[in-house]
């Protein structure tokens, strides 16, 4: 172990807590999916609106926020692959949580106007938040794309842009991750008849605000743990010598 290495320690921690984290996220797609099942009657497309709002939350719940959170861990948790490999997997899972985003906006969109009457658009702060959380993604994407993965971006442009980057990826995952929130309690006021009774499903929607609480949480403190960020392989350090790629 050479004396920048972590000690063993630290990545032991990681490995465990990446664990969790990943038991988590997958538990909230779990609980999301049998909410959505058991409480709001499935899913359908335009033929039932006020169904096909179901989408919403199941994909925003696998797009904004499971695959986000796995796309900015992507560095960390496979430290020992190589970088140019590493910065495909990232652009690829951040383009499905794209693609996830956009149908759920879909879903949303539609179930609003295909109601009879129609239900106004964008009127509330969970409309509101959600959608700055999706354009500073959709933002972050098209300058991550520009800046890391066109060649001929000079190196010192990539690392001078690169604190930015992190800043406002990280900010779009807790935008995406408070929009759940207002979204939940807001479809809970809406659709829970007894909330106040504190009936089955209205447990399992406070469950679920809790562990986007637990996974944000837990994803937001990987993503910014000095001790637990990549260091670079000798093999990038060699292409960096050789060709401009590193960042
Ligand atoms: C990051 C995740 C999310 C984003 C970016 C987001 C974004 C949005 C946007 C932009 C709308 C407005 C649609 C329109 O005006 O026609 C909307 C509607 C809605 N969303 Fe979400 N949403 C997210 C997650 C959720 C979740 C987890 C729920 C939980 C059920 C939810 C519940 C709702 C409800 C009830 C509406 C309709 C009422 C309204 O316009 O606020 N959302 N969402
Ligand atoms: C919505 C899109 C994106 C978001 C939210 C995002 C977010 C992030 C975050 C939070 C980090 C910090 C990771 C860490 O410290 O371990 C990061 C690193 C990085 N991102 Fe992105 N990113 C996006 C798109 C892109 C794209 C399209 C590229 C092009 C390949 C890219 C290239 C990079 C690179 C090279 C790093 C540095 C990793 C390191 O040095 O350890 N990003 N990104």
């Amino acid at each position: 172990m050479d004396s920048n290495s972590p000690p063993a320690t630290s990545l032991n921690n990681f490995r465990l807590l990446y664990l969790i984290t990943q038991m988590v996220g997958i538990t909230l797609i779990i609980l999301v999916s049998s909410w959505v099942g058991v409480h709001l009657n499935g899913l359908a497309w335009t033929s039932r609106p006020s169904v096909q709002f179901n989408w919403h939350p199941l994909l925003m719940t696998m797009g904004m926020i499971f695959l986000y959170g796995n796309s900015i861990l992507v560095y960390r948790g496979f430290r020992y692959a190589r970088k140019k490999p590493l910065k495909i997997t990232h652009a690829l899972i951040h383009a499905m949580a794209f693609i996830f985003t956009v149908i759920a906006l879909v879903a949303a969109f539609d179930s609003h106007n295909l109601a009879r009457p129609p239900i106004p658009n964008m009127y509330t702060l969970h409309s509101w938040v959600g959608m700055s959380a999706v354009i500073i993604f959709s933002l972050q994407y098209v300058f991550g794309f520009a800046s890391y993965l066109f060649p001929g971006v000079r190196d010192q442009l990539r690392a001078t842009y690169m604190p930015v980057h992190v800043f406002f990826g990280v900010l779009g995952f807790v935008l995406a991750i408070a929009a759940s929130l207002l979204g939940l309690l807001e479809k809970a006021i809406f659709s829970i008849k007894d909330y106040r009774e504190l009936s089955a499903q209205a447990v399992l929607v406070n469950m679920i605000g809790l562990l986007l609480i637990v996974y944000g949480g837990l994803v937001v403190f990987l993503v910014t743990e000095p001790m637990y960020k990549r260091k670079p392989l000798p093999e990038d350090v060699m292409l960096l010598t050789h060709s401009s790629s590193s960042q």
